[in-house]
């Protein structure tokens, strides 16, 4: 069995470069820890693939990351966590952390009683988020829309095209139709979009993602198991895998320092 160690990495693997945005949170949150990122791009999207393929891909991501040693896993990536987290827990005896689609905290903030979210076939349909949604409260009304081809024009580096726009404000106009004042982005990839979704709403929604939230939990779950690295003293680089074309990986990390971008099978 593999001793779990303080300077160990963290590993963290989404279906492409949508765990970036979670990435940095919690590079932000624990900056003296070491991450390995996985970009399963090869693959991408998850989305719209069956229970048992979404769970096959996160099996795989995650032995090559116990592989490499890691101590605690981030599953970044909504389609993944709520397909395959129950069972990574139930097979691997390290700590994951997943990401959900954050319904609740917007439920809580709503004053139309109306809450859009924004998020892929696979977690909408996932038997995890129909549990969740089923505890929010009767009087809110909760505005599902499934974002088929986003995450694509994402992968394809075209966050910021007409073709994005157009597509995103499909999605939208429908739900600010029917009053939405909140809109959860439940698909890691989503919130490379905050611009465009700001310009299409003329910025009149509360848009609401779940990557601090994710940090906090990775710090207090590291805390709690005695494996947050103190030592700030050497920090080796945080690796970021890409097994299909790495420049739109590179670009999106090029602001940090001590980062290695790199091809790879996995
Ligand atoms: N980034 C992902 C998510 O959070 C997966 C998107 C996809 O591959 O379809 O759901």
């Amino acid at each position: 069995m593999m001793i779990l160690e303080a300077e160990n990495p963290i590993g963290i693997f989404d279906s492409g470069v949508g765990g970036i945005s979670i990435w940095k949170e919690v590079h932000k949150a624990l900056p003296n820890e070491q991450t390995i990122y996985l970009s399963d791009s090869i693959n991408a999207p998850y989305g719209q693939k069956s229970k048992e393929r979404i769970t096959e891909l996160s099996i795989k991501n995650t032995e090559y990351l116990l592989k490499r040693n890691c101590k605690l896993i981030i599953v970044a990536c909504n389609t993944a966590t709520t397909n395959a987290i129950k069972h990574l827990r139930n097979s691997y005896n390290i700590p994951f952390i997943g990401i959900e689609p954050a319904i609740k905290p917007a439920s809580l903030q709503t004053k139309t009683k109306t809450v859009g979210i924004l998020a892929t076939k696979g977690t909408l349909n996932s038997e995890l988020f129909e549990k969740t949604s089923s505890k929010i409260d009767d009087n809110i009304n909760i505005i599902e829309q499934v974002g088929e081809g986003l995450v694509e024009l994402i992968e394809a580096g075209k966050i910021d095209s007409e073709e994005m726009y157009l597509l995103l404000e499909k999605y939208l106009n429908p739900m600010l139709d029917q009053n939405i004042d909140c809109l959860v982005l439940g698909c890691t990839h989503y919130p490379f979009l905050i611009p465009v979704i700001k310009r299409i709403t003329n910025n009149s929604i509360n848009i609401i993602d779940s990557g601090e939230a994710v940090a906090r939990q990775t710090k207090r779950i590291l805390s709690q198991e005695d494996l947050l690295n103190t030592n700030s003293s050497q920090i080796n680089p945080n690796i970021f895998y890409t097994n299909s074309d790495k420049r739109l990986l590179q670009t999106l990390v090029k602001d940090f320092k001590n980062i290695i971008v790199e091809r790879k099978e996995f």
